[in-house]
């Protein structure tokens, strides 16, 4: 069946939402505040990098089902309307920013037409607050016709495309699960496609659904930290913590991924999401039972300071040292910088006095705003001409496969941190490089240390 549907706040999320439901067959409209946003995407231009969602987009405009607008009214007529507007951390807390939410219900109430027979479906999307869902409803549901779900996202950015079009799961979130809503069939007709493929739909109350979205980002951010904390037991005792990450994963009540100790979490999501969620705790009087996510946040800033701490041991002073940061996105195949970890501790090495250039395969528009455009440079091998120090801050697979031999020559002194554990510290070693990685000794046992013998540091 195909259905009349329309996206609202088509950012990294409902862009991909909106290219995803025209790829399902239905006639979909996208809207958004920001009209070069709604431009780029009419243009068939993708705002940002997400592998596999341009193609999407384009197949979408061919097909004439999917189309993009600033104008409210254009939406009146959709059967379903997703809402996937941004829910950032709020300026002065914790808490979530409902804002753009709230003012999208109220702009989307304005134009809907009561309806008698068939019922019109607002699905929520955004990542929000236990309590949220059932608080909207109160407000959009005034409208004759017009029942409210909440649908959280699961999508990791640079797996997009393929996590909205094969999810692992659905969750639908309802007022009352124990009674018999035609809501969810509603919901089922546009995701039939993806049920007839046996993805798994789980029917739950509003506040379940919201709960699971929230914990899960929790849940991923704590194991991040918990590696991150054992990284700093491993650095005072002299283990190597990816021999501790590689043999506790095998486990496969732990498993490997989110495993890997570095720099630790960022983005738009885990670290706004994680905060939120203490806010929300606190204002239900729980607060105390999820009160270790503040520590899990505080492992997490402690491993941005240590990389600075890692460039002043090898450095010594840092004002005016030449440092070059791989990485500006706060994870690969994505250009979003959003919290992201490399442009905070890249900001801290200014902060310190560093003249700091920045490199990116994608973000670099990103690390521009934040940090200036003269901090930014296109192409690796420009940005570490005459290094002191290189930083690889986010694990694009171009600086994972860096030879040390090759990058020696274009560097002025052959120092490395490796901030993400994914380089052979052997291999950089017997490069000739002084090479420092998070979570592990600053050279294996019965090797010298560069440090110690700085000697042998000679420059390329
Ligand atoms: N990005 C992800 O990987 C991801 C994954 C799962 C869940 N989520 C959640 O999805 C939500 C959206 O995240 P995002 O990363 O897509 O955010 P985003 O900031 O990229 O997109 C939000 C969009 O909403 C638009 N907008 C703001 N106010 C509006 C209004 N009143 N009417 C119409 N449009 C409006 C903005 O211009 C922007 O384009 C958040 O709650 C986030 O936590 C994001």
């Amino acid at each position: 069946m195909t259905l009349k549907i329309s996206v609202i706040g088509i950012g990294y999320l409902g862009a991909v939402h909106a290219a995803s439901m025209a790829e399902l067959g239905h006639d979909v409209i996208g809207l958004d505040v920001d009209p070069a946003r709604v431009a780029a995407l009419q243009a068939g231009r993708a705002p940002f990098h997400e592998p596999g969602f341009e193609e999407l987009l384009r197949r979408g405009l061919a097909s004439g089902r999917l189309r993009f607008t600033t104008d409210y009214e254009e939406l009146a007529h959709a059967d379903v309307h997703f809402l996937g507007l941004g829910t950032p951390q709020q300026a002065d807390g914790f808490g979530a920013d409902l804002s753009h939410l709230r003012s999208a219900i109220a702009s989307l109430a304005a134009v809907l037409p009561a309806r008698d027979g068939a019922a019109t479906l607002v699905v929520g999307k955004s990542t929000v607050p236990a309590g949220t869902s059932r608080s909207l409803a109160a407000t959009i549901e005034q409208v004759a016709g017009v029942r409210l779900m909440w649908n959280p996202e699961f999508l990791r950015e640079g797996f997009a495309v393929q996590d909205t079009l094969t999810p692992d799961r659905l969750v639908y979130g309802v007022p009352d699960p124990d009674v018999e809503d035609d809501r969810v069939a509603l919901l089922d007709a546009v995701y039939a496609p993806l049920l007839e493929h046996r993805v798994t739909r789980l029917v739950m109350g509003y506040e379940a659904a919201e709960l699971v979205k929230v914990s899960a980002n929790a849940f991923l951010a704590t194991k991040i930290s918990f590696i991150n904390a054992v990284a700093e037991m491993c650095e005072a005792t002299g283990a190597d913590v990816t021999d501790v990450s590689r043999a506790l994963g095998m486990d496969d009540r732990i498993g490997h991924k989110f495993l890997r100790a570095g720099v630790g979490y960022g983005g738009g999501c885990l670290p706004k999401d994680l905060r939120a969620f203490l806010a929300s705790a606190e204002e239900h009087g729980v607060g105390e039972a999820v009160g270790f996510l503040h520590e899990v946040d505080a492992v997490n800033q402690r491993r941005r300071a240590r990389v600075v701490t890692l460039a002043a041991e090898m450095l010594g002073d840092l004002a005016g040292r030449r440092i070059t940061v791989l990485g500006a996105a706060f994870k690969p195949d994505s250009d979003d910088v959003r919290d992201s970890p490399a442009l905070d501790v890249a900001a801290r090495l200014l902060e310190a006095g560093a003249d700091v250039r920045v490199t990116d395969p994608e973000a670099l528009a990103g690390a521009a705003r934040r940090l200036g455009p003269e901090r930014v440079v296109a192409g690796t091998e420009d940005a570490l001409a005459g290094a002191d120090l290189v930083v690889l801050l986010t694990e694009w697979r171009e600086y994972r496969d860096l030879d040390p031999a090759t990058t020696r020559r274009l560097v002025d002194m052959p120092r490395m941190i490796d901030g993400r554990n994914v380089l052979d510290p052997r291999q950089w070693r017997e490069a000739g490089w002084e090479i420092r990685s998070l979570g592990r000794a600053a050279a294996p046992r019965g090797v010298p240390s560069p440090e110690a013998t700085p000697s042998v540091l000679v420059p390329a």
